[in-house]
């Protein structure tokens, strides 16, 4: 598949609108018009090229199947446009191939994330972005074309270890990638609340049920990207009895098995510690497995140990492990 890229010629002209025609037309409403709306299609890749990006381009008995172009914005961010993937073609591999050249072409030139706009109507293309660990951040952009387009942004820290807080917005489309890592957790042996092993459809129900604390602010949700894949998260609960306002509870450290010891959890503890205190709250509280991963790093991070409860949470094994009380008083 990857041997099937190649970069983009401004020849390719016809069979590039021959494919986006066939794309945006399998959804209700969408007009195409390319001497009216998009007529750099017409010399695509110089268009990039002017842009100081570049354009991909996957071709399959002489059609083009496959498209993806990415370019540079005035922030450090990299645009990736024109993802487009033939019918026939969707499920083999080559949309993902089109988005790693793109990424790495991107990573390459220096890009710190990757940003892109997609029709709400591609709902395909959103699980899609969201499952390669792009969240929406929150703005819709309305454009007065043919179409009548409304945009979601999405995008994604890039490069090493980066920790964003997710709004409404990218808790929803965090839900894909989440759900991978509480699964992967789970059935690799962490005491979550879950059991292995863990169904897909139980992760997103719980996944959902936290985007709408965080719709609602009863909850705080952070995401860890290492280069590029959301592989870790943390959370706080605010939702406290009224006498308890100054407190909240942490919850659901993960990171994701595969990418342990890179420094994640580190990083998602300190940025919490920030949330926390911007949102009014001093005291943090939590309990962890004794003898987990976890125990010597809150140790570490300053949390102080309140006691142990004995046959708390039940194990795969059948055994009952005993959990750790902490707290930690912020300044
Ligand atoms: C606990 C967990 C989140 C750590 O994630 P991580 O990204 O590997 O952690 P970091 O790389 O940031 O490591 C931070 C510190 O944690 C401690 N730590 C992490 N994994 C450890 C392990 N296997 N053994 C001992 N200490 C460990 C170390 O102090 C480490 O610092 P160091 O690397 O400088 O020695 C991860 O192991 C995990 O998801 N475990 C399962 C879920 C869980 O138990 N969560 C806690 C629920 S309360």
């Amino acid at each position: 598949l990857i041997s099937r890229l190649r970069p983009g010629r401004d020849g390719d002209a016809p069979g590039l609108i021959t494919l986006l025609t066939a794309c945006w037309l399998e959804y209700p409403g969408c007009v195409v018009d390319v001497d009216g709306e998009l007529p750099e299609l017409h010399a695509l890749a110089t268009y990039f090229a002017d842009a100081g990006g570049t354009l991909f381009v996957s071709e399959l008995d002489g059609r083009i199947v496959g498209s993806v172009g990415t370019r540079p914005l005035a922030d450090g961010a990299w645009e990736l446009c024109k993802m487009y993937v033939d019918a026939g073609q969707r499920g083999s591999g080559l949309a993902q191939a089109l988005l790693a050249a793109a990424e790495a072409h991107a990573v390459a030139g220096g890009a710190t994330a990757m940003k892109l706009w997609s029709d709400t109507r591609f709902t395909r293309a959103h699980r899609f972005y969201e499952n390669n660990s792009y969240v929406r951040s929150g703005p819709i952009k309305v454009w007065t074309d043919l179409s009548n387009s409304l945009e979601f942004a999405y995008a994604k820290p890039l490069a090493g270890v980066v920790v964003q807080r997710l709004d409404a917005a990218a808790a929803e489309s965090a839900i894909p990638r989440l759900s991978v890592v509480l699964r992967d957790c789970v059935d690799a042996g962490a005491s979550v609340s879950f059991l292995p092993p863990m169904a897909m459809e139980r992760a997103r129900g719980f996944w959902k049920g936290v985007a709408s604390g965080v719709a609602m602010g009863t909850r705080i949700l952070l995401g860890a990207w290492v280069d590029g894949v959301l592989v870790g998260t943390v959370m706080l609960n605010l939702d406290m009895p009224q006498n308890q306002g100054h407190r909240a509870d942490l919850q659901k450290l993960l990171v994701h098995p595969a990418i342990r010891r890179r420094g994640a959890a580190r990083v998602l503890m300190q940025r919490i510690e920030t949330e926390a205190l911007a949102a009014g709250r001093t005291l943090l509280v939590l309990d962890t497995e004794a003898d987990s991963n976890a125990e010597p790093l809150y140790r570490s991070a300053g949390w102080t140990e309140a006691g142990r409860i004995p046959r708390f949470a039940l194990m795969p094994d059948g055994s009952l492990s005993a959990t750790i009380l902490f707290w930690k008083e912020l300044a």
